[in-house]
């Protein structure tokens, strides 16, 4: 068989099986899993460890053009280099239309921003800000049939929200060109009008930002789009859901046949409304500032209660990093004198497995399995990209994550890859760490060292998503 490189002695984890067995790995794939392998030009030490398919994440900004004020964090280089040491071997950034712009032309743009530059495989969802009539007939089919199989539609953010009219449009280019759209479920108004009563009131600190877009404005939106759904028997993912109200709206869906799938992230099992109000109500609290805000202990009582049921398919980062300390970051001129011009964001591609692990599994809540399930496979099923990603098995991508489940570290600021300079999660201490992130066959992080080359990721053209057919309604 000549096998390049044998992962033995390890426990390989996938979202339907636990086995004892060896990995053995030729030209980039999975080409043998066997009790022992002996034979091998290179060997890795796995014992101890749990060898688990590479997390996928499917939620992930990246380069994105974020207005005259501000610049992200991270590009594809720095991104892809903190997704991988965090154990990802794929993302799914956007590649997001800038209003009177091609679709087209936005998606060869964030082909430029990521050729050569990635450490790991990633593929784009498309952000439709301005449905034209060239955009739903040219460009979007002819953008799927590239790969692009996926795109994110807004019910709020000036520079993005479309009207219930357009969210219709693209529903039904969706539902015929069998694309899966993702929803950004809170309503505009609703939260432009309470923002202007905040701020008439004074009330402009950053930790307005949670009161400014409380659990109904999420709930009606959800609503809204779930019904837009059902009108065009369409399928849709409402992507970071944040609490119970969004959940019940889904949980309502599916009993009625709909096809609805959802997705929750770190930031809702672990932080509270009152990280946005810093210490003593300073801009501290802009680090936490994310649509929608984390909300309460209730409501991540509730996501857990989601994540063991099965209403959360996936569970994704919203890895959208910012700086903190910076003129062109969260306190950016602007961003000091009201809430509503803090980026709304957090980075944690890199910190979504270890949270999750740590108080899902470690803490007894969730399966190995469903860890995988939930960080990994479902998101490859979902988006087009399994089994080629998203398993071990015969043929599949060797992406691989070596797993220490007992190794007890604590997140800062100074361990981690990214660009931007804070973590949410500092001081926050985990149990199970990535040991070592393989991709397609090559090792790209060692034990917190970065090995893997720049340029080694490619753009991965998706299949159809099959949860993207309509239900036959
Ligand atoms: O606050 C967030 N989540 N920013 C990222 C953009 C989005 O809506 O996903
Ligand atoms: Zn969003
Ligand atoms: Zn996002």
């Amino acid at each position: 068989l000549d096998i390049d490189l044998a992962i033995r002695g390890g426990t390989v984890v996938t979202a339907s099986d636990t086995i004892r067995c060896d990995v053995g790995i030729k030209n980039g794939k999975v080409a043998l899993l066997a009790e022992t392998i002996t034979e091998a030009a290179r060997t890795i030490d796995a014992s101890g460890l749990i060898v688990m398919p590479g997390g996928i994440d499917s939620h992930v900004h990246l380069d994105q053009p974020s207005g005259p004020d501000v610049t992200m964090a991270d590009g594809f280089e720095s991104g892809t280099r903190s997704a991988a040491a965090g154990g990802n071997t794929t993302i799914i950034p956007f590649a997001m239309q800038v209003k009177g712009e091609s679709l087209r032309a936005c998606v060869s743009d964030y082909h430029r921003k990521a050729e050569g530059k990635a450490y790991i495989d990633y593929g784009f969802h498309l952000v439709v800000s301005d449905p034209t009539p060239t955009v739903l007939n040219q460009e979007l089919p002819a953008l799927f049939a590239d790969g692009c199989t996926s795109f994110k539609v807004f019910m709020t953010y000036d520079d993005l929200v479309l009207s219930d009219r357009q969210l219709l449009e693209v529903f039904d280019v969706a539902r015929r060109e069998q694309a899966l759209v993702m929803v950004h479920a809170e309503g505009y108004d609703n939260i432009k009008f309470l923002t202007e009563r905040l701020e008439a009131a004074g009330k402009t600190a950053p930790y307005y930002h949670g009161p400014s877009r409380p659990q109904v404005i999420e709930r009606e939106a959800t609503h809204r789009a779930i019904s837009h759904a059902e009108l065009l028997d369409v399928p849709i993912m409402i992507v970071h859901v944040s609490g119970r109200e969004a959940m019940e709206q889904i949980r309502w869906a599916r009993q009625r046949g709909l096809k609805v799938y959802a997705e929750t992230c770190p930031q809702y099992i672990t932080l509270t409304e009152d990280d946005m109000k810093g210490l003593n109500m300073d801009m501290s609290g802009a680090k936490y500032v994310c649509s929608p805000p984390p909300r309460d202990t209730d409501s991540q009582k509730a996501i857990w209660e989601g994540l063991k049921q099965g209403v959360f398919q996936t569970f994704s980062s919203d890895h959208c990093p910012f700086f903190y300390d910076s003129p062109r970051g969260k306190l950016n001129e602007k961003g000091r004198t009201s809430f509503k011009w803090v980026p709304n964001g957090l980075p944690g591609v890199e910190t979504r497995m270890p949270v999750l692990w740590s108080e899902g599994v470690s803490k007894g809540r969730i399966t190995m399995n469903e860890f995988v399930a939930l960080t990994s496979t479902n998101h490859a099923k979902l988006y087009g990209l399994y089994p080629k990603k998203g398993t071990i098995a015969v043929g599949a991508d060797a992406d691989i994550v070596l797993w220490d489940p007992n190794r007890k570290e604590t997140i800062r600021q100074e361990i981690l890859h990214h660009g931007s300079d804070y973590t949410p999660w500092e001081g926050f201490a985990v149990t199970g760490w990535p040991v070592m992130t393989i991709a397609k066959g090559r090792t790209v992080v060692d034990d917190g060292k970065v090995v893997g080359a720049m340029g080694a990721g490619s753009f991965i053209a998706r299949d159809k998503s099959p949860y993207a057919l309509p239900a036959g309604a």
